[in-house]
């Protein structure tokens, strides 16, 4: 939630910040802001502070800064996603102190805010916002004797909760201060350039050379040096700098008109890459050397507990199906936002895996900490390089799906089930619960994913037609059954998120326990059939639709003559084992979702009320 961006140099600040946040837009677009530090024309010491901050989207801003641009080589700006004070300008950041010299934007949330505040306001502090976040630039003043770095710390040890921020002072003009806890943050330098980030994407255009700040740390960039230091005891932190291997063309939209669409169709290439060098050169054995420091664990786990969030969630729900299948061993599924409050049963033969797209999700973070605290050991799925949830897991592995941007995940889902599937089949492997011809054959029939999902996002005639007839539709009913249980999940909240049509997801058998009431001539209710173990049991929902006269939009696997006698329309996925059906069964609704949304004229990638990664609980 909300995006920041500070920056120090040579060229135009405005500019670089501006840029940044188009890039970070998905993580809030309630109010958007800006400050810069402007020498002017006049000799130093005439340095003025100007901020200009509006309410919505990134846009408006810019419209008022083609009007009356800011000056100036340094300078922080802010998207907002609001926690604490209604969308409006004042609340908008940046924030400044009493005396007007000092700026900052934040990304998180002061948990004692009231407190500070009462004391703030009692030694005579103005406050000019609801926020949470306008306490920590007066502490900053408060504390402020000519050393904006010492300030900054001394403020930091007094506030409460998560928190990213950016701070200049008019006093110094060439120091820009990040900070973090709890949310994230990364520096990136350049020659004679210093940038502060919440994400990758926002520095891609000037520097893949980035150090990844953890919590508790602070960061003073200068325009030739950088010094990241411990908060709390102010020393000297070693960091190396990582390179990021993701470049500015898979972050802009290439032609494409929303993120979303480019990000369903890259699903192909983004499954390759993430199988890319998982599978041994004779193709009978997955590697994962990622996971070689736990394979002592791995051999006596006798407990999986998956932990994530909405799309993640649902991915974890396929892993268990597939996890329990092929390799017999217990998986429990949760969302992180219950598991954390459920005191759950764990100990040391527990394996958590924790998923996540951005490794930011404050819940799954606190739910592998509770983890953790029991003795459990955790693995992570997750695709953004050094993000929280991968620095606190005992191993990683990556999905490579790129940098997502569209607030609906679609390419991560299937690259975290691509990892799933690995996963599940590195584990068959050494717990030998699958026999060496059948463990060749699945590993070949992963590898043929890419292909088949190129071949569904080819034809799109069906699910454009469904669009163009169902988008006015007050419901959407979503069935599956067994694998593709979570597929119905994710279909529904697609819809949901995107399109504000209310969407159900339901396992098929439990229709007759409740959903089959909502069955009406107008009801578009989604199947996902494809060729199963229990492709009876949905022929059998599908026919009990069509006695009450729904319509039914069907998924249906290539050369299936029953699922199409009984359906009003049917997108066929091609024939795959049925384990690896939910990677491809999900692209026609991913699809169903994303046209219905801009039939309906929605903002398709930053849909009302969300934001893309949810750093707060
Ligand atoms: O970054 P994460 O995978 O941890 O995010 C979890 C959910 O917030 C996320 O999947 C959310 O449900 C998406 N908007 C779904 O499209």
């Amino acid at each position: 939630m909300c995006g920041i961006v500070g920056y120090i140099g040579e060229r135009n600040a405005q500019e670089v910040l501006i840029k940044g946040l188009r890039r970070l837009e998905y993580r809030g677009y309630d109010s958007a802001g800006i400050a810069t530090l402007d020498a002017g024309k006049k000799p130093k010491g005439n340095i003025s502070l100007q901020v200009k901050k509006c309410k919505g989207k990134l846009s408006t801003l810019r419209s008022m800064l083609e009007k009356r641009p800011l000056r100036g080589k340094i300078g922080i700006s802010h998207v907002r996603w609001a926690t604490h004070g209604i969308p409006n300008t004042s609340n908008a950041h940046p924030h400044w102190d009493c005396s007007g010299k000092i700026a900052l934007v934040h990304n998180g949330i002061i948990e004692n805010y009231e407190q500070l505040k009462e004391e703030l306001i009692r030694q005579g502090h103005l406050f000019r916002s609801q926020t949470d976040t306008e306490v920590i630039v007066h502490l900053i003043g408060r504390y402020y004797k000519g050393r904006l770095e010492e300030a900054v710390r001394k403020a930091l040890k007094q506030v409460r909760g998560a928190y990213a921020i950016a701070v200049i002072s008019k006093d110094e003009p060439d120091t820009l201060i990040g900070a973090r806890s709890g949310s994230p943050l990364i520096a990136g330098t350049a020659q004679g350039e210093g940038f502060l980030a919440s994400d990758i994407p926002a520095l891609l255009d000037y520097t893949n050379e980035v150090f990844l700040i953890d919590d508790g740390q602070m960061v003073v960039l200068t325009r030739n040096s950088v010094k990241i230091i411990d908060v709390q005891s102010g020393e000297k932190v070693r960091k190396e700098k990582v390179k990021i291997q993701w470049d500015v063309a898979q972050a802009e939209k290439e032609g494409y008109p929303h993120f979303m669409l480019k990000e369903i169709h890259e699903q192909p290439k983004a499954i390759r890459d993430t199988l890319m060098g998982r599978i041994s050169r004779r193709r009978d054995a997955v590697i994962l050397q990622e996971l070689a420091p736990l394979r002592k664990t791995l051999s006596c786990v006798n407990k999986i507990v998956i932990i994530s969030c909405g799309t993640a969630w649902h991915a974890g729900l396929v892993g268990k199906y597939t996890i329990e299948r092929l390799c017999r061993i217990p998986v429990e599924v949760d969302t992180s936002s219950e598991f954390r409050y459920r005191d759950p049963i764990i100990d040391k033969r527990t394996l958590v895996v924790a998923i996540s797209q951005s490794g930011e999700t404050a819940d799954t973070l606190a739910g592998m900490r509770e983890a953790k605290d029991k003795g459990a050991k955790i693995i992570s799925i997750c695709n953004v390089l050094g993000s929280s949830v991968t620095r606190e897991s005992q191993a990683v592995l990556y999905t490579h799906a790129g940098p997502e941007i569209a607030v609906a995940s679609t390419k991560a889902y299937t690259c975290q089930l691509i990892v799933l599937y690995l996963f599940a089949l590195y584990l068959a492997q050494a717990r030998k619960t699958l026999s060496g011809a059948r463990l060749k054959q699945l590993i070949r029939e992963l590898e043929r994913l890419p292909h088949s999902a190129e071949k569904i996002l080819k034809d799109k005639k069906v699910v454009l037609e469904c669009a163009r007839r169902y988008y006015k539709s007050f419901g959407f009913l979503y069935l599956g059954r067994a694998l593709n249980f979570p597929t119905a999940l994710e279909g529904a909240l697609k819809i949901k998120e995107i399109s504000y049509i209310h969407a159900e997801g339901y396992a098929g058998g439990e229709m007759k326990h409740g959903p089959i009431a909502l069955i009406n001539p107008h009801l578009p209710v989604v199947c996902v059939a494809p060729s199963s173990h229990v492709h009876d049991k949905m022929l059998s929902n599908i026919q009990e639709i069509k006695a009450r006269k729904g319509i039914v939009i069907s998924v249906a696997s290539a050369g299936d003559e029953l699922v199409p006698h009984h359906s009003n329309h049917v997108v066929y996925i091609p024939k795959v084992e049925e384990i690896f059906s939910p990677a491809l069964t999900v692209i026609p609704l991913q699809l169903l979702a994303y046209y219905i949304a801009v039939k309906r004229d929605c903002d398709v990638d930053q849909p009302k009320n969300l934001a893309k990664s949810v750093t707060v609980e």
